[in-house]
């Protein structure tokens, strides 16, 4: 393992990623976890993030210097690399020379361990306020730049690694190789983690934890609850039920691909509820999205313990039904305060939305994979395409994409529009480079048209196009004109009292990709 210390900015995550990219496995540990504590983990090599942008502002975390004399190699980026230099004894100056952004980077040891193969210049991407001026004593300074003399150095006898850059961002233009430098040079790591030792070494896990008991999954189609489901199945056979809840909410052909393609590829014991009346009814006369979030919430709660009740009660001598599998990723436990002590950016909640008060054990062979993985895995155990990579979509689903109240007919509505944009994104190919693409109903919004010389009255779609590596934070996706064209044409045409199609080019921030 390479532990990814985190000094409470958002690169950790990026980093661990970027390490399993070299197919080196990576988990993050906060910086207050004491050095001992992460040296009992038997790191292969350590990696210090970037954090704050200078050692000497108050309240900047430390580190204890134990860390660089363990004889375990580590690589300091950015704040990382400043208090590599300063704990060691090196030069770190508060001059206020600040460096922002896209930066030309001069390497002087062409040969050395990191930038071995890399050329002479190259722009990396730099955050700082301190400039590093003398490196600590027995350190070879490896490259500079026009306003920090000491932006790399090493030490290969201590193997002790630093840059002043961020080598995980893409900007960084060799960052990856110099990583990968770091892993299989520098440390002396091969690479050999892959998906298929997950499937393994979790299968093994899920029979230990489950043992003969039962379990249960929630199943709302998308990728997450897909694999996690899948991979249990594969573990434990028959002791696993999935329960899939219609609420009425899902897209077009969904059902139908949960219960013929997800079934066929997995053969897994699946319950299907059709509870969209329940939902229907609950929603009638809602139009506040956090009303409605809510109520779809508890509808679903309440489905899933019926659905759980009649499962005990078809077979009431076998094993109890102890176990819950949910799909929960590394980015859900790491935001959740659980991995890093960060703050809790966001209270995730899986399908739709399970409480804890279920009283159930929690199965979540996911728990320690980036999305990207999670598709791997998935992959990996022969699942359909279609849902390995299927875009994410949201537990409350269609429900929180129309504004307004939501009535069966608006559904109807929006699942023709979101039908059509989504058939012509996978024409133009399009589909790996968006995150996903929202269609969302402004069911109070009317605006004139024309239409076969009639005059129309009817409501906008808004299409929400975004790219994001992480849902965190998204750009909208610059799609080509002619797809637009195609799908505004489309959804005008065959979609009833739809007489008009718009386009969101909001960022999150400040925008959120769903608008409910
Ligand atoms: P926002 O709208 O917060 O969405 O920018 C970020 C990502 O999360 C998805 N999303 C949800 N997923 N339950 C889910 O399972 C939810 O209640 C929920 N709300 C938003 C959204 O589609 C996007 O990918």
């Amino acid at each position: 393992t390479v532990l990814v210390v985190d000094f409470g900015a958002q690169y950790a995550q990026l980093i661990a990623r970027r390490v399993r990219e070299a197919r080196v496995y990576s988990e993050i540990v906060p910086s207050t976890m004491p050095v001992a504590e992460m040296l009992a983990k038997r790191p292969s090599a350590i990696i210090l993030s970037g954090g704050p942008s200078s050692v000497y502002a108050e309240g900047a975390p430390s580190l204890d210097r134990a860390i660089f004399e363990a004889g375990v190699p580590v690589f300091g980026m950015c704040y990382g690399f400043q208090l590599m230099a300063t704990a060691l004894g090196g030069t770190v100056d508060n001059t206020g020379a600040r460096e922002y952004g896209r930066t030309q980077l001069s390497v002087s040891k062409p040969g050395s361990t990191l930038f071995e193969g890399t050329p002479a210049e190259q722009s990396v991407w730099m955050s700082h306020g301190d400039a590093c001026s003398a490196a600590p004593e027995g350190f070879t300074v490896t490259a500079s730049t026009g306003v920090v003399p000491v932006a790399a150095f090493e030490n290969d006898d201590l193997k002790l690694y630093g840059v002043q850059y961020h080598p995980e961002v893409l900007h960084s233009t060799h960052g990856q190789q110099i990583l990968e430098h770091f892993l299989y040079r520098g440390a002396g790591i091969k690479p050999e983690w892959t998906t298929s030792n997950v499937v393994d070494e979790q299968i093994a896990l899920i029979r230990a934890q489950v043992g003969a008991s039962r379990a249960i999954c929630g199943l709302s189609g998308g990728v997450d609850s897909a694999v996690a489901a899948a991979l249990v199945q594969r573990a434990i056979g028959d002791q696993l039920t999935c329960v899939y809840v219609d609420h009425g909410l899902m897209r077009k052909g969904e059902t139908e691909q949960v219960e013929k393609d997800f079934v066929a590829a997995t053969g897994v014991k699946l319950k299907v509820v059709d509870a969209s009346e329940r939902f229907l009814a609950a929603l009638a006369g809602v139009s506040d999205p956090e009303q409605k979030r809510k109520i779809i919430g508890r509808e679903f709660i309440r489905v899933f313990e019926q659905a759980q009740a009649e499962i005990v009660a078809e077979a009431p001598d076998d094993h109890p039904v102890e176990f819950l599998v949910q799909g929960t990723l590394y980015p859900d436990v790491v935001e959740s305060g659980g991995g890093t002590g960060t703050a809790n950016i966001k209270s995730h909640h899986n399908v739709g939305g399970l409480p804890e008060d279920l009283r159930f054990r929690l199965v979540e062979p996911l728990r320690k994979l980036f999305k990207d993985e999670v598709r791997m895995v998935g992959q990996e155990l022969g699942l359909p395409e279609e849902i390995v990579q299927r875009q994410p979509f949201p537990g409350p689903g269609l429900g929180i994409r129309i504004v307004g109240e939501v009535t069966g007919e608006r559904l109807d509505l929006l699942r023709e529009a979101d039908a059509i944009a989504r058939e012509e994104l996978t024409a133009a190919g399009l589909d790996r480079e968006i995150w996903q693409c929202p269609v969302v109903l402004l069911a109070d919004v009317r605006s004139v048209g024309v239409q076969g010389d009639g005059r129309t009255y009817g409501h906008p779609v808004v299409l929400r196009p975004v790219s994001s590596e992480d849902a965190m934070t998204a750009d909208w996706s610059r799609l080509p004109y002619d797809v637009l064209a195609k799908i505004s044409t489309r959804i005008t045409n065959e979609v009833k009292d739809v007489n008009r199609v718009v386009l969101d080019v909001t960022s999150k921030p400040p925008g959120t990709i769903e608008w409910e």
